[in-house]
């Protein structure tokens, strides 16, 4: 008996351990072998939960029986560890207990938020993104989050586009590293791993060009521009290991990128080999009936799985055709096979089927919640993040000691309004987590500094009512700081603007107060590039502090008295006006161009406009000054099996420490298809302290110098390069060239 008994227990350790040795795709195999056609199609359906909708949601009472019959496969909107945890209990009860996967847009922090992704796309700090992306996770995940629909990676070279405050600017070099440690420090280590959620890249593909900057607008691009511009960052991303694609709202060329076989199928599944699945953006499945693709919901469900989108996210198109679509032949059972296996093989990956309820515990959640050294990091991030504009006579920083400052504008006191667009609505963070920036004054200045305020006028009312008391109150203090801008939802999803100069009186409040003498450090507020010119041209000092998150009144303050020296370079031309949209630093020459500004005669120009931008791309200034020197290649020709070093010298010529971003751009000077004037290929942000010196080493090799051709072949030609390093593009320091040979 004895024996027979040591012997089952042998071939039940066996079996198990045969269980646990086997690979997922085994596992995935033999779980998809016993799934009905309806719980396969379950396994594509994703549904927002019924509070905090980030889309026109469909009223479904039947969600919680769904869920235990098991036809969802994923949930989005459902937030914390209560709710979670109860929804999957429902998952628990269906019969193959497959657990649902919850996803949200986590896309500048969970509780603790970081500034704006473009923002924080400013402070060209590879290392701080990583990390801000890593403490989203850890609080996400802690939060009973399996997924992120970030990052947001679209190139965008229109301000007007509310989506653009999502991104990482307009260029495509940049862009891509950050696209590439932003999935790093979303899915950490591994997936699976307890402070580790799924990156989701978005939005697939080229939404960034919607036409006229207009939300959900259409896209129509070359291919050339899609593979030269727009794919690199999704590329970026995927090498990176990200877990999902969110394809997007927009058509593209004629085709809703939902139903495009050649974006999902032919480049992303096909070329690029992506293992992970799609999520189609919020109903844009049905949505194709609307733009005119598909003749129902039907059809559309039929072009959305044969073109490669996995998952429908609320537009009910699977669940209400895909069965059908099969047992009609029109949809063969293997496409619907794939996209299953691939939504699977993440939950598996993510451990849930080993426990689903593994990112479910209250003290975690409560304790990311509350961990300190995530202020800390929001407090980092958001000085990094702060772009010093203009700092004429030395302006800034303040001292400490400034007996009476006036603190006006109608952004002073806000705190929600930190947060920025697409901050999660967590009710006790309204109240609790985000220094305002007069807190963050308040924390700063000395027990000798009187603190004075006026709220001058609204943001976009055109009242100017208040504006005697701003006059009164700067009248009293030795210096004014106004802090002005856009309100926080006029960026973000559904956000364009088509007029994108300071909205109401604020400019008119400047100059009121600038009219009183006392000297004016001007805070803008935003979540896009605006244009302000009379701001500009008129007030000594200007931070751009676009939307910083929970600590904007701390590292606001840390700028303002040089506690931190500002370091954030624009990753976007700043227009003169809405006019010049779309402008980017990486343009064509074109056959006549304007050799200065003011020169408009039958050439590229406008009669009424300067060319150029009125800050350029990776423009931002410092309390300090560098130098550049001793520019050195390691030889001026090259094949494209070798590589040539550069080296230079920056020295911090100034009298406190500071950092320098260091941008090496190239032009190929001809070639079968024409190169921008300049291009951003590298950079790097140094450190140093006043009067020190660093050498620099940047190296050129062939993938530097390639481009797609008009076969969309990514090679170089040989040729002349331009090398020009600056400390943004459009104050070069140094040049030299070299030449690709044979
Ligand atoms: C629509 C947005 O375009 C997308 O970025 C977002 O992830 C989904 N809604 C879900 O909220």
């Amino acid at each position: 008996m004895k024996q027979r008994i040591i012997t089952l227990l042998l071939l039940v350790t066996a079996i198990t351990s045969f269980s646990q040795s086997k690979t997922i795709d085994q596992k995935v195999e033999a779980l998809l072998k016993q799934m009905t056609i309806e719980e396969k199609i379950g396994q594509l359906n994703q549904y927002s939960g019924d509070s905090n909708a980030t889309g026109p949601i469909t009223i479904n009472p039947n969600k919680q029986t769904e869920i235990k019959s098991g036809l969802l496969g994923s949930m989005l909107n459902v937030l914390g560890v209560t709710y979670t945890r109860q929804y999957q209990e429902f998952a628990m009860q269906s019969r193959l207990k497959i657990p649902l996967l919850f996803g949200l847009d986590v896309i500048h922090g969970y509780k603790t938020t970081f500034p704006i992704p473009l923002a924080e796309a400013a402070s060209w700090d590879l290392n701080a993104i990583e990390s801000s992306a890593r403490i989203s996770a850890t609080e996400t995940a802690a939060n009973g989050i399996h997924w992120t629909f970030a990052p947001m990676v679209d190139i965008c070279r229109d301000p007007r586009w509310g989506r653009v405050m999502e991104g990482a600017g307009e260029d495509t070099y940049l862009g891509s590293k950050i696209a590439y440690a932003r999935v790093k420090g979303l899915q950490g280590e591994r997936l699976g791993d307890i402070n580790s959620v799924m990156a989701c890249v978005k939005h697939f593909a080229a939404y960034g060009a919607a036409i006229g900057g207009r939300e959900y607008n259409s896209v129509d691009i070359s291919d050339r521009a899609l593979w030269e511009t727009y794919l690199p960052p999704f590329k970026a991303a995927l090498d990176a290991g990200a877990a999902t694609f969110m394809n997007s709202f927009n058509d593209i060329n004629g085709i809703p990128s939902t139903g495009n076989k050649y974006l999902q199928r032919d480049i992303l599944k096909g070329k690029w080999n992506f293992k992970g699945f799609v999520v189609s953006d919020w109903g844009s499945m049905g949505e194709m009936v609307t733009h005119g693709y598909a003749k129902d919901k039907k059809e559309a469900a039929f072009s959305a799985i044969t073109a490669g989108s996995d998952m429908d996210m609320e537009s009910n198109s699977y669940r209400d055709h895909l069965a059908q679509l099969v047992k009609e032949n029109k949809v063969p059972i293997n496409l619907v096979d794939d996209a299953v296996k691939r939504v699977l093989r993440k939950k598996f990956e993510l451990g849930l089927f080993d426990d689903p309820f593994k990112f479910c515990n209250p003290e975690k959640e409560q304790k990311e919640l509350n961990n300190p050294e995530h202020a800390k990091i929001a407090r980092e991030v958001a000085e990094k993040s702060i772009v010093l504009l203009k700092n004429n006579n030395a302006v800034l920083p303040l001292s400490k000691e400034i007996k009476t400052i006036a603190f006006i504008g109608p952004m002073v006191k806000l705190k929600r309004a930190n947060h920025g667009f697409w901050a999660i609505d967590l009710k006790e963070v309204d109240s609790t987590y985000i220094v305002s920036q007069w807190e963050g004054l308040h924390n700063k200045v000395s027990q000798n500094t009187k603190l004075l305020y006026a709220k001058g006028c609204g943001i976009i009312d055109e009242s100017k009512a208040g504006f005697q008391e701003a006059i009164d109150v700067a009248n009293q203090a030795d210096m004014v700081i106004l802090s002005i801008g856009e309100r926080f939802d006029m960026s973000g999803e559904a956000k364009s603007r088509s007029n994108i100069h300071l909205p109401g009186v604020q400019e008119d409040l400047v100059k009121a107060i600038q009219a009183t003498g006392k000297p004016i450090v001007v805070l803008i507020n935003a979540g896009r590039p605006l244009v302000f010119n009379w701001t500009a041209d008129n007030v000594p000092a200007i931070l751009y502090t676009w939307w910083l998150g929970s600590e904007a009144g701390n590292a606001i303050a840390d700028v303002l008295f040089g506690d931190y020296n500002p370091s954030a370079k624009l990753p976007m031309s700043f227009p003169r006006d809405e006019g010049q949209i779309p402008i980017y630093y990486n343009h064509f020459n074109t056959g006549r161009p304007a050799q200065n500004q003011s020169n408009t005669n039958y050439v590229s120009a406008y009669i009424d406009l300067d060319n150029g931008p009125k800050f350029p791309f990776g423009y931002g200034l410092s309390y300090t000054t560098f130098q550049y020197s001793d520019l050195r290649l390691s030889k001026k020709k090259m094949k494209n099996t070798e590589t040539i070093e550069v080296t230079l010298k920056v020295t911090n010529s100034g009298e406190v420490k500071g950092e320098e971003v260091v941008q090496l751009y190239l032009r190929d000077k001809a070639s079968s298809l024409i190169r921008p004037i300049i291009e951003l290929k590298d950079f790097q942000k140094i450190k140093l302290n006043s009067k020190e010196t660093k050498s620099i080493q940047f190296t050129i090799d062939n993938q530097k110098l390639s481009f797609y051709n008009q076969k969309l072949e990514y090679k170089s030609e040989l040729g002349e390069f331009d090398l020009m390093i600056g400390s943004s593009s459009a104050d070069i320091r140094l040049k030299d060239n070299f030449e690709l040979v044979k």
